[in-house]
């Protein structure tokens, strides 16, 4: 049996299949949210015979969407996507977005700049007046990856943010390192007041390979809630 959180999740995901189409070119997101789409895919497709050619944007969602029989193709191949359809850590009114709790958030960015729409699958958790609760994770090139942290530290000094702490993040004791071999600084940051500032000067940084933040680049958030409905945020 779910959890009440499950399954506002699974019912994200289950109202965002009102999305897909016939023969369509979709983008797999990352995360649990995303993990129950990719299901839900894989049944359609063998009960209903669904044709779509679908990129993953992580290993992780490969993995899962071979193993329930999607057909996998490479973003190059692909060339352009219909539609990507992609969990979220945050997101605010203007549909802004705090991605990468799940450390892909660079493919997930490429995949959504590639795509004509992007809809984000959301539990009623993600909501927020304001982004910056949840650490902002920043992809960093490993090469003098401490001289990064440190430019981007003094970034945050000049930034309107209610807390400036930085962690790298780990998996098992060691540094997580990326599927496109890469460190990921998380920044804690409370509140963002301007998330255009950040965004813009955290890349001026010559080891910042991108950052979670998403502006502009959701289209439609489908709220599901644990009772079965959804809600549509355009
Ligand atoms: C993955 O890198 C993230 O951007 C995910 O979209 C995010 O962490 C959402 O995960 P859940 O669906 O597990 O909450």
């Amino acid at each position: 049996r779910l959890s009440p959180p499950d399954r506002a999740k699974l019912m994200s995901a289950y109202h965002a299949m009102q999305f897909v189409e016939d023969e369509m070119r979709l983008g797999l997101g990352t995360g649990s949210t995303a993990a129950w789409l990719v299901k839900l895919l894989g049944a359609e497709k063998h009960v209903f015979g669904l044709e779509i050619q679908c990129v993953a944007t992580s290993t992780q969602t490969q993995e899962l969407a071979e193993r329930v029989g999607l057909r996998m193709i490479s973003l190059d191949q692909a060339g352009w996507l219909d539609l990507v359809i992609d969990g979220t850590d945050e997101f605010d009114p203007l549909l802004s977005l705090i991605k990468g709790g799940g450390g892909a958030l660079l493919q997930e960015k490429i995949v959504a700049t590639a795509s004509d729409r992007m809809v984000v699958i959301a539990d009623p958790s993600k909501e927020v007046d304001r982004l910056g609760a949840f650490p902002l994770p920043v992809e960093i090139v490993r090469f003098g990856s401490e001289v990064t942290k440190g430019l981007i530290e003094d970034k945050l000094a000049g930034f309107d943010v209610a807390t400036r702490r930085t962690h790298w993040r780990e998996k098992a004791g060691k540094r997580l390192i990326t599927d496109e071999g890469h460190y990921i600084l998380d920044l804690n940051l409370g509140e963002i007041r301007d998330v255009d500032t950040i965004a813009s000067g955290l890349l001026e940084i010559p080891g910042v390979v991108e950052t979670g933040l998403f502006l502009d680049i959701a289209d439609t958030v489908v709220m599901g809630v644990a009772s079965g409905e959804a809600r549509l945020i355009f």
